[in-house]
Formats: C-alpha cells, sequence, structure tokens
C-alpha cells in the first residue's frame, strides 16, 4: 500500500457530550497526539492480540508521555477467543496494575479485540474510558464505531454485551498493509452493506474500485473507509441502541451469524459469513418481489469481485439456519425480523416473510 501524504480526516459520531471522532489517515499509531487528548488520566492499558502486538504494539506505546502509567496485555489470536474468559483477563490485569476509574483502556487490533475491550472498558469499576485503535478493514469500517460491545455464547453470537462508546476512533489506514488478502475481503463485505443499504451510488463506485480495493490503493481504501464511517456516525446518531433503523447494519447478519455459530466461531470469517448472508438476503428479497434477478446478479457480482463466497456450508439445512436464526436480537416477540432490500440502497426491516418463502429460499440457496 502506497502511504498518502494527505492529513488525516476526521468525522465525528454526534451523540451529546458523549460524541467523539473518528481520526483517518496513514501513521496515526505512531503519533501520540491523536491519542494523547482522549485518555481519561494516567493510567493506561493497551489490549491487543499476539498477531497485532509484534507489528503495532511498539510504534502506537512508544510515543505516550512518560508520565503516563502504561500496561500492556496481549490476548491470545481469534473469534474463538471472544469469551468472558478473555474479558475476565483483562479485568484482572486492570485490578493487579491497581488501575482507577479514570484509567483508560486501548483497544489495538480487529474486531475482536475492540469488541472485547469495550465490553471490559463497560463494566470495569461500572465504566472507565476506552479508545478504539482498528487496524483491520472491518474494524475501521464498522466495529470500532458506534458502541456495541460484547463476547459470544456457545449458544450464539454477541450475546453478551453492552452499548459503550468508546472516546475517540483512531484509523490508521497505514496498518492495511500487513492485513491478510482473506481479512481484507471480509472487511468489503461491511463497506459493500454501506451501499446495499443506503447508498446506491457508493456501491456503484465500489463496483469500479473493487480492483484498487483489494490492490491496496491507498486514495480508493480512505474513500472507502471515509464513506463506510461517515454512513455509520450518521446512523448511530440517530440511533445509538438500535431502536430501529440502526438494525439495518444488520443486513446478512442473520443468515451469517447462523453460519458462522453452526460452523464453530472462527472457521468462517465473520465478513466471509456476512457477504453470503447478504446474497441470500438479496435472493429472499428476489423472492419476494422487491428485486429484479438481474440487481440480485449484480449483488453477486459484487460479493464475487470482493473475494467473498458465494455458497452456503454443504452441511447445513434449512433447521440448522432457521434454529439459530430464531435467537437472533432483532426478534420481537417470536417473530423473525430480517433486514432486506426494497431496491440497491435501500434496506428494510421486515417481520412478514412467509415462512414457506424463508425455507425455501434457505433450501434452493447453493451449498458447498
Ligand atoms: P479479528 O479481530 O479476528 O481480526 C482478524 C485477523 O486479523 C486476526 O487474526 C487479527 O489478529 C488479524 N489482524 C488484525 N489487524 C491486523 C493487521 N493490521 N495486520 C495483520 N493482521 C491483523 O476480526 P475482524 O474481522 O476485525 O472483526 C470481526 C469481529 O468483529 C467479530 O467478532 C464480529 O462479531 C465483530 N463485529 C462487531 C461489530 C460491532 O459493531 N461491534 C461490527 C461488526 C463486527
Ligand atoms: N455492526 C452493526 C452495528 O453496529 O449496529
Amino acid at each position: 500500500m502506497i502511504e498518502s501524504p494527505a492529513v488525516p480526516s476526521t468525522l465525528e459520531v454526534a451523540l451529546g457530550d458523549r460524541s467523539y471522532p473518528i481520526h483517518i489517515g496513514p501513521g496515526l499509531l505512531g503519533d501520540p497526539q491523536w491519542l494523547a487528548p482522549h485518555l481519561a488520566g494516567r493510567q493506561v492499558m493497551v489490549v491487543t492480540n499476539e498477531t497485532v502486538a509484534p507489528l503495532y504494539l511498539e510504534k502506537l506505546t512508544q510515543g505516550l508521555a512518560d508520565d503516563l502509567e502504561v500496561r500492556t496485555l496481549v490476548l491470545p489470536d481469534g473469534e474463538a477467543t471472544k469469551t468472558l474468559a478473555h474479558v475476565e483477563r483483562i479485568w484482572d490485569a486492570l485490578l493487579a496494575a491497581g488501575f482507577n476509574r479514570r484509567c483508560t483502556l486501548i483497544a489495538l487490533g480487529g474486531g475482536v479485540t475492540g469488541d472485547m475491550v469495550g465490553f471490559a472498558a463497560a463494566c470495569y469499576q461500572r465504566g472507565v474510558a476506552f479508545v478504539q485503535v482498528p487496524t483491520t478493514l472491518l474494524a475501521q469500517v464498522d466495529s470500532s464505531v458506534g458502541g456495541k460491545t460484547g463476547v459470544n455464547h456457545p449458544r450464539g453470537k454477541n450475546m453478551i454485551g453492552a452499548f459503550w462508546q468508546p472516546r475517540a476512533v483512531l484509523i490508521d489506514t497505514g496498518t492495511l498493509a500487513t492485513l491478510p488478502p482473506r481479512e481484507l475481503s471480509a472487511g468489503l463485505a461491511e463497506v459493500l452493506k454501506y451501499g446495499l443499504i443506503r447508498d446506491a451510488d457508493f456501491l456503484a463506485w465500489l463496483e469500479a474500485e473493487l480492483p484498487a480495493l483489494r490492490g491496496l490503493d491507498a486514495a480508493a481504501l480512505t474513500h472507502a473507509i471515509e464513506r463506510s464511517c461517515a454512513l455509520k456516525a450518521e446512523i448511530v446518531a440517530e440511533d445509538e441502541t438500535e431502536q430501529g433503523v440502526r438494525a439495518l447494519l444488520n443486513l446478512g447478519h442473520t443468515f451469517g451469524h447462523a453460519i458462522e455459530a453452526h460452523q464453530g466461531y472462527g472457521h468462517w470469517l465473520h465478513g466471509e459469513a456476512v457477504g453470503t448472508g447478504m446474497l441470500m438476503a438479496a435472493e429472499l428479497s428476489c423472492r419476494l418481489g422487491w428485486l429484479s434477478e438481474a440487481e440480485v446478479a449484480r449483488v453477486r457480482m459484487l460479493i464475487e469481485a470482493a473475494g467473498l463466497p458465494l455458497t452456503a456450508p454443504a452441511e447445513m439445512g434449512v433447521d440448522d439456519f432457521l434454529a439459530i436464526m430464531r435467537l437472533d436480537k432483532k426478534n420481537l416477540d417470536s417473530r423473525l425480523r430480517l433486514i432486506l432490500l426494497r431496491a440497491l440502497g435501500d434496506a428494510c426491516i421486515h417481520d412478514e416473510t412467509p415462512p414457506q418463502t424463508l425455507a425455501a429460499l434457505i433450501e434452493a440457496f447453493p451449498r458447498r
């Protein structure tokens, strides 16, 4: 990735006295001016994982002021570690270090680290400050913004958690240079999501720019991150705790979470499952008469061009999908609520899908 010399751009998540900035640009990690204003006091704990630590931990900590009490905690890597047991390790480390209510947690890594550290911050001494420093594309465009924090339960994805907003989100676009291509594609699923739910022009731009994005073109990636964060910030400001419009951000997730939970966390990447899930949602929207076959073909082409799977796991039957989908957090009064597409760039919440239509869609969806 060629680093552009551009000055970082800043967006705001407007939540009254809990508003916070999202700074986006290359080189932010090694420049303490972006982090320093968001520290609550002198005690700072940077939490990361064993893959990200050798790449970026020293870069982040070396510039921090000498009068800060900086501790680091390196957790194991992977979605399977997104558990309460690993959050307890964060609390143990904070207590062992004697950290008080004015400490700040820094989440350095992907969405797994960000979700766990945010949840640890939400609960430690009834809530302390935290800053998101996301290093995957998925975390930069989605999970670091908006304050959803938590862990998985063997019975369901992200079932234990809290809304807890960070003090700031620092997106160093340079970190994408070390991201494996499969992880980049997983992040592109969430980028496509924004175009599909709310911005047809962005979707058309993505159609043209996916090869550049997959080739780590700095200008294209920066635009994709900025537009995604702007759309997410707008939605979160409108509906912080998902009483309405925020649910649209779950396009593809109800099908996707079923795949992730059924396959065992970590086998399918979250973004891969969301990619396949968005195609299932598009096909269901077509069965309901909202999307044309040509529009579904366009969605399929976008998902394929992003390097994401177009088929569901061979061993997952209709009942496997439905059993997990019934546990989805969006469901109310035992009605299955799905995010579907009235048109490309226009999503809706729908709880009236006839059960036989849903079952037929799942049955007919290609497997591998
Ligand atoms: P992840 O955190 O597991 O990161 C993916 C992999 O990339 C890991 O192996 C990680 O160690 C590695 N990695 C991170 N940064 C790297 C870098 N710069 N270079 C090389 N390797 C790097 O997964 P993810 O895709 O970032 O996040 C997925 C998680 O986010 C899921 O648990 C999902 O539920 C959650 N999520 C949360 C929200 C939210 O709103 N809170 C939204 C979307 C997804
Ligand atoms: N990723 C979904 C949300 O933040 O609401």
